[in-house]
């Protein structure tokens, strides 16, 4: 079955047609920037117009920085105020004129990892993090998700987790790869000792250059592994979300 995922970030939408079974594209994606600020209704157009792109009809799913609960976006953290309590599966699902289902980036990513990627068959506690503009996180138990889980806003020194752990918080501050790790390090210690996973998976698109960085995390007890899907996993994901349940095997 093929369903169009679309994936927002801070700086790119981004979007193709999505076979589920396999969790691979089955046309080129789409990257349009994201509209400056991130105004909701300009977001909507650009959502409209990934999905005219593709000429799709049929379920979208998309993908959002924040927490969502029925349709609904609860947090915006790298977006905007504006989208807090907005009803933004209406409003794409409006603008796009096809169904929409509205998820969490996070979570989107990390189910595609588990169903196609490094966390494919693995039980227990996994954790996958991605390190993007923010740090989002996708908590799974036996390879079933608990959604919106949000470790990327634990405190670390009086800060914002993500502000020190985030791929963007490395660019911004100009921090080498063992600056960061640094940091990231620690702040994967502090998860670790709050949930005991068996397994981490670092997403993101730095998951491609892990091993500039993995091996210098210092004192991480848990496995840590990068993700295989890196920045596509989201695309993945949020077409795997959108599969209508008589579809869902
Ligand atoms: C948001 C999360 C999101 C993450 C990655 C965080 O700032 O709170 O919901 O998953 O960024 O985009």
């Amino acid at each position: 079955m093929e369903i169009l995922g679309v994936d927002i970030g801070g700086s790119g939408i981004k979007g193709a047609p999505v076979d589920v079974d396999k969790g691979e594209f089955t046309r080129d994606r789409l990257r349009l920037p994201t509209p400056d600020g991130a105004p909701p209704q300009e977001v909507a157009r650009t959502v409209a117009e990934i999905v005219a792109h593709f000429g799709w009809t049929g379920p979208v799913g998309v993908t959002f920085p924040g927490v969502v609960t029925d349709g609904v976006v609860r947090t915006a953290a790298n977006l905007g105020d504006a989208w807090i309590d907005l009803a933004a599966r209406d409003l794409f699902a409006e603008a796009s004129g096809a169904p929409v289902t509205l998820l969490n980036d996070a979570d989107a990513a990390g189910v595609a990892e588990m169903t196609f990627g490094v966390g494919r068959g693995r039980p227990g506690t996994v954790l996958m993090l991605t390190l993007g503009t923010g740090v989002g996180s996708a908590l799974f138990l036996d390879g079933r998700l608990v959604p919106n889980t949000e470790l990327g806003h634990i405190e670390i020194r009086g800060k914002d987790a993500e502000r020190r752990a985030s791929a963007h918080a490395r660019e911004v501050h100009d921090w080498g790869w063992h600056d960061w790790a640094k940091r990231l390090g620690e702040y994967l210690r502090r998860v670790e000792d709050l949930l005991y996973p068996s397994l981490i998976i670092l997403g993101g698109g730095v998951s491609r250059k892990a091993d500039r960085f993995v091996p210098l995390l210092e004192g991480v007890r848990t496995p840590v592994i990068p993700a295989e899907l890196h920045n596509d996993a989201g695309i993945i994901g949020a077409a795997m979300a959108a599969v209508p349940a008589a579809g869902r095997t």
